[in-house]
């Protein structure tokens, strides 16, 4: 059968047996998130013709206003990981802490805990442009069948076990990673069937696109200010592209395909960058290495950091592996 014709839950059956030991927990995980993905879906949609859109009332954790996508979005992925029973914990952008999962039949026996940013891009909401989906997978540290702690949270990126994003885009897109190489899938909204499009997605070594958000240029730091001015230079392949959306997953999934940088770094208003570590950075720099692109904070490799805090934010450049490197020598050099 040509890839054309595969559907992801095709691809989740036959890539099981890939690991050895498997239970079947990781598929029916990414199971659950493929039908979240798909009910947000429905959601976004119509965004404009419902009551979706705007401003929910509350501020998050992060000291951001929640808009109603985020809180919808946030709702679907837990409860559809809480109703079938498969995780053992999840902590998200938009909750304050993270959640213990358990039935008394379970008696905390599942294996893995799952990190997501349920809506990434919020300020696009509103617009009609790109908003996604971030999730993470780890396999527990602590014992099963006692609740889990923070310590399960607060594992470094190289530890992750699968990660992907979905897009809302002008089609929607689940791109994942269980540590095999990247595979994109292409919902068809009049079945809502995701089919493998994208197989062994990878990053461009080289690339002409970057994305920064330049407004905040002034107060980058100097290797930074000195790699944005090397993107403008007139020389054979410069001046680059500059292309921002302002979420992260669809700035990043354009750079995949086409080869680009996207940098988030570290300004005098936001001194640890604005992305987040564990819902954000790391499963972006799990896909990007798996893509054979790269993603640092500047001068350390993202799935190496240690996280202190569930919400931890971090300094992130991620992308094709040569542009990442020249945008690290210039941190080094100024
Ligand atoms: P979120 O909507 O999940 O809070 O994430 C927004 C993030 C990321 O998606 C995007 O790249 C970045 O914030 C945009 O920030 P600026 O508006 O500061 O450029
Ligand atoms: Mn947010
Ligand atoms: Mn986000
Ligand atoms: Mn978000």
């Amino acid at each position: 059968m040509s890839y054309q014709h595969k559907t992801l839950g095709e691809f989740i059956n036959e890539n099981q047996h890939a690991f050895k030991y498997s239970t079947g927990e990781l598929s029916s995980l990414i199971n659950s998130i493929r039908l979240a993905a798909k009910v947000v879906n429905h959601e976004v949609n119509k965004a404009g013709l419902v009551d979706i859109t705007g401003a929910a009332g509350d501020v998050n954790v992060q000291g951001e206003s929640q808009q109603k996508l985020d809180v919808y979005a946030n709702d679907k992925f837990i409860q559809a990981m809480i109703n079938r029973n498969i995780v053992c914990g999840i902590t998200s952008e938009e909750e304050d802490d993270f959640i213990i999962v358990n039935s008394k039949d379970k008696n905390h026996q599942n294996k893995y805990v799952v990190l997501i940013d349920p809506l990434d891009g919020s300020s696009n909401i509103d617009v009609n442009v790109s908003v996604g989906t971030i999730f993470s997978v780890y396999r527990r540290i602590t014992p099963i069948g006692t609740p889990v702690t923070k310590e399960d949270f607060l594992q470094a990126g190289k530890h992750q076990v699968a990660a992907g994003y979905i897009i809302y885009g002008t089609s929607t897109m689940l791109v994942y990673t269980t540590g095999h190489g990247v595979n994109g899938f292409t919902l068809n909204p009049a079945i809502g069937t995701f089919y493998l499009s994208h197989p062994d997605m990878e990053f461009p070594k080289d690339g002409n696109i970057y994305s920064v958000n330049e407004g905040n240029y002034l107060e980058f730091p100097e290797g930074i200010k000195k790699y944005i001015k090397y993107c403008q230079q007139i020389e054979e392949d410069r001046p680059y592209t500059s292309r921002y959306i302002g979420s992260l997953a669809s700035d990043f999934h354009r750079n995949m395909i086409k080869g680009g940088i996207y940098m988030y770094p570290k300004s005098t208003k936001n001194p640890n960058g604005k992305l987040r570590l564990l819902y954000e950075c790391n499963p972006m720099a799990f896909i990007a290495e798996q893509a054979k692109g790269k993603a640092s904070d500047g001068y350390t490799r993202i799935l190496d950091i240690n996280p202190t805090e569930l919400h931890q934010r971090v300094p992130f450049i991620c992308g094709s592996i040569n542009m990442v490197e020249k945008a690290e020598a210039f941190m080094k050099e100024f």
